[in-house]
């Protein structure tokens, strides 16, 4: 029933109440008090009785404490005891002086927007505001947890944590739910969790009754769940007012507050179809000390080099203070080092000083914005004695394992200088101490996405001002700091956006709409997305989930309006109970053959975590899977390596690829990496497995969760399957190869590549022999470019196959089709029943050739047919 009233969301903005959505006022300026009515006397915001005169309510439902001896003006109904320290540390921050404003802001309007600079105490402060003014008491009157939502796991743990000390409450007072791990109990006030995890709950909780108040964090990051949250939480504290107004027994009002590093908060403020009364934005004044910008003359090309160069030069040169490197995390980046022969080991005290000597001479090299003192010695007005201390090099990326990420707040080893070398995970939700020096490479690797073709890019591009300028004031935390930019300020000024792009707008959507399907929001083209994503990206979405079967046209005689939004079906429930993308749930539910689900399981969880293969030496061209970054490794002194050692590495991994493409025999690239995964968890795993086999171990674990997770939702949900799973996966024998083959056929049966040459029409015979399947062009199911196979493949350097199955399709220096498998094209008209794409039987044509052509798909080109095994 309450699901329901969520359906359809046509916002219509007369039924909005003025009385409860009064304020609104201009940015940086304290909410306007609003006008009490008198039916709304009888209770406060929150469901409580009052009986208290309209000025006190509103100034605070709030009940008037002492506000004459200057203390705030409204009780504490939960008082807390913070450590001295922590208590004379959080005063130093900016947005503690600004509790009063929030907190008014918050007890008036249902949504509040808050804007403060990274550091300016956000994340830890606001959730104590809240806890303070009575927020995930029981005995208080707003019961009802206090949910921070995080775009990232670390970031999720290492806030509550903080905020726990801060309180000096327990772990399961101030929890964090991320998806593996939880610290949640009865006893939780404070949860922080990623954003999946809530928008997970709304699912099987539309109206999350177990919150009074849901903090969105980083919302300026504009991630995917960032933006569907807020749209979604937009109608569930519409749904819960109105429950409250109709005085529904225990209805409580939930409060939303989205919190912004960056000003540019439009998108969630002036959109009618999201707030039609636009939220109050509490501004937190920025204390942040002066950053001095130096742009590079001219922009490097070789910036990895560049960057070291810097790093070593304010090392050597500058007085202490921590030195933040932000890098793209791509690892042809290593190419280019290893290329320059450049085995700089930056704790390498000896090289340290070489590479400084070799550098002084290059004057020109740095520029002063605005100013001709190109000197960092007469800048700054130090001697330059050149440095005896060491560098503690940290890496900081997101597929480093969480304690290893959590060393960057750890105080570096006596004397020594700190120095992280961060992708853009720096860049605004954690805050690493004592940091002054921030050297920017201007770059970000991003990935992109096409719907029109399903091809995705992982591309190096300038970042945004805004995030140029999120990197520089990293430097300016602790005192005057400085941002070297490898990069020159007209390039800044003419090829830089303003602001980079939400993520909705280029990744692919269909796991979202699923996930909005589910929870009954039918008409997803109505609803208020922050920024709406193309129409045809949605339809495009809804098309492959009815494809699939997860959705279904009402039929319902009842709605006769001309367009019917399709449903969810009980296998689109199905679906949605598992944390996967809807093709590889789909695969679980078909997957039920010859004890094959095991090994699907396996499999689904690898291609959803991604390719755990490390290519650091096979792969010169264009591996995209390894979004985190070697170049950074490479940089510390964990991974670098003499060249002897690579050598000898270098035969390993290859006996090592050689033996995990055994399984599929050489025809399957996710069959050679169920070959690894079955033999890690045969072994128990660990790092040294890792390293012997040349995998990664964050994506290892992962993988190992993951699969957990799904055989535990497998064996809840369906018991009848639970005799097929034991403790250890033992190798699949011949038949479930085969059929495992199969199963990734009909997985991606839209997802067909065929050798081009046995398109072009040259008789029976098809093209030429070929020996090895590199720079062969294949044709592609609705991609009109010609694709490679991508050289990590286990059919890369073998004789061609005529067809194959890919799993993704990446442009880089050409465009690549990804995790592949040989298919055999008579299966292609038997899995007919399949239901992403049929093929028809096979048939003749003029010229003596038998063809296939496929039934569904953005361009049917047609196969040509080839004898069955
Ligand atoms: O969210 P926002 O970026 O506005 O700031 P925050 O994360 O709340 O951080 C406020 C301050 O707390 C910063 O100065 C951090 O250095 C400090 N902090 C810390 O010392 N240890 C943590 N684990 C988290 C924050
Ligand atoms: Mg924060």
């Amino acid at each position: 029933k309450q699901l329901s009233q969520a359906k359809g969301y046509v916002v219509d903005p007369t039924q909005q109440d003025n009385a409860v959505h009064s304020a609104n006022s201009p940015p940086k300026r304290p909410p306007k008090r609003r006008k009490i009515d008198e039916a709304e006397k009888m209770r406060g915001p929150m469901g409580e009785k009052l009986a208290l005169p309209s000025t006190a309510f509103a100034l605070g439902v709030l009940k008037l404490g002492k506000a004459a001896s200057g203390s705030k003006p409204y009780a504490k109904p939960t008082t807390i005891n913070r450590p001295k320290d922590v208590e004379e540390a959080r005063l130093l921050l900016p947005i503690v002086s600004e509790e009063q404003p929030i907190m008014e802001a918050i007890m008036l309007n249902p949504v509040v927007v808050i804007c403060g600079e990274t550091g300016s105490g956000k994340t830890t402060q606001v959730p104590q505001f809240l806890y303070e003014a009575g927020f995930g008491n029981p005995d208080s009157e707003t019961p009802g947890m206090i949910g921070i939502t995080q775009p990232r796991r670390v970031a999720a743990i290492s806030m509550a944590n903080r905020v726990a000390h801060e309180l000096s409450l327990t772990s399961s007072q101030v929890s964090y739910q991320i998806r593996y791990d939880a610290t949640v109990s009865s006893s939780t006030s404070i949860k922080f969790m990623t954003d999946g995890v809530l928008l997970r709950e709304l699912a099987t909780d539309f109206l999350l009754s177990k919150y009074s108040v849901v903090v969105i964090d980083e919302a300026h990051e504009r991630s995917i769940n960032t933006d569907i949250l807020i749209g979604v939480l937009s109608r569930v504290i519409k749904l819960r007012e109105e429950m409250w107004k109709e005085g529904k027994a225990g209805a409580k009002l939930l409060r939303l507050i989205i919190m912004s590093a960056t000003l540019r908060v439009s998108d969630f403020v002036e959109n009618k179809s999201l707030f039609p009364t636009p939220p109050p934005i509490v501004n937190v004044p920025a204390r942040q000390h002066p950053v001095t910008i130096h742009f590079s003359r001219r922009t490097s090309p070789d910036y990895v080099t560049d960057a070291i160069k810097k790093a070593c030069k304010i090392h050597a040169r500058l007085p202490p203070g921590g030195i933040l490197i932000f890098l793209t995390g791509q690892n042809e980046i290593t190419a280019d080092i290893e290329a320059e022969d450049m085995e700089i080991d930056l704790q390498d005290q000896a090289q340290l000083d070489s590479d400084f000597n070799e550098n002084m001479g290059d004057a020109d090299e740095h520029v002063l914005e605005g100013d001709l003192d190109e000197d960092i010695d007469q800048e700054l007005g130090i001697d330059t004695e050149e440095s005896e201390v060491p560098m503690h090099v940290v890496p900081l990326y997101s597929l480093l394992p969480s304690e290893k990420q959590m060393e960057v707040f750890k105080p570096p080893p006596a004397n020594a200088r700190l120095v992280v070398v961060a992708t853009n995970i720096a860049e605004t939700s954690l805050t690493i101490p004592g940091i002054k020096y921030v050297i920017d490479c201007g770059r970000a690797k991003e990935r992109r996405y096409d719907v029109t073709n399903g091809i995705q890019t992982f591309q190096i591009d300038w970042i945004s001002k805004a995030s140029a300028s999120q990197r520089a004031g990293r430097a300016g935390r602790t005192g005057p700091g400085h941002c070297y930019r490898l990069y020159s300020s007209a390039l800044f000024e003419n090829y830089f956006q303003q602001f980079s792009a939400p993520e909705i707008l280029r990744a692919p959507i269909e796991g979202v709409v699923l996930q909005m399907k589910n929870m009954h929001i039918d008409t997803v083209v109505n609803f208020p997305f922050p920024t709406p994503p193309d129409r045809f990206a949605l339809q495009q979405a809804e098309k492959v989930l009815t494809h699939l079967g997860a959705l279904a046209k009402s039929t319902s005689p009842a709605s006769n309006r001309e367009m019917v939004d399709s449903q969810v079906t009980d296998l689109g429930r199905t679906m949605a109970l598992f944390p996967l993308p809807p093709r590889f749930s789909r695969m679980l539910a078909a997957g039920q053959h010859h004890q094959c689900l095991p090994y699907i399981i396996a499999m689904v969880s690898i291609m959803s975590v991604g390719d755990p293969f490390l290519y650091e030496e096979a792969i010169q061209e264009g591996d995209s899977t390894q979004e985190d970054s070697e170049d950074i490794s490479y940089l510390t002194n964990e991974t670098v390596k003499a060249k002897e050692m690579r050598r000898l590495r270098r035969k390993e991994y290859f006996q090592s690829q050689h033996r995990h493409a055994s399984l599929g025999n050489f025809t399957s690239d996710i069959l050679k990496a169920l070959s690894v995964v079955g033999a890690y968890e045969y072994q128990g795993g660990g790092v040294e497995f890792c390293s012997q086999h040349f995998v990664r171990f964050k994506a290892m674990e992962e993988i190992h969760k993951l699969r957990a997770q799904i055989t535990n939702i497998m064996r809840l949900y369906f018991p009848e399957t639970r005799a097929e799973f034991s403790a250890k996966l033992t190798p699949p024998n011949k038949i479930q190869v085969k059929v495992l083959k199969q199963l990734v056929a009909a997985a991606f049966i839209d997802q067909i590549a065929v050798r081009k040459d046995l398109t072009e029409h040259k008789g029976s015979s098809g093209g030429a022999q070929y020996s090895n399947s590199h720079s062969i062009p294949y044709r592609a199911m609705g991609i009109s470019e010609d694709v490679f196979l991508h050289p990590s493949s286990v059919l890369s350097d073998r004789p061609p196959p005529d067809y194959i199955a890919f799993q993704e399709v990446v442009r880089t220096s050409r465009v690549f089709v990804k995790g592949l498998t040989t298919v055999n094209p008579a299966w292609l008209s038997s899995l007919g029943k399949s239901t992403l794409c049929t093929y028809s039987k096979p048939f003749k044509r003029t010229d003596g050739t038998l063809m296939i052509t496929p039934r569904f798909g953005p361009e049917g080109w047609e196969l040509p047919a080839v004898k069955a095994e």
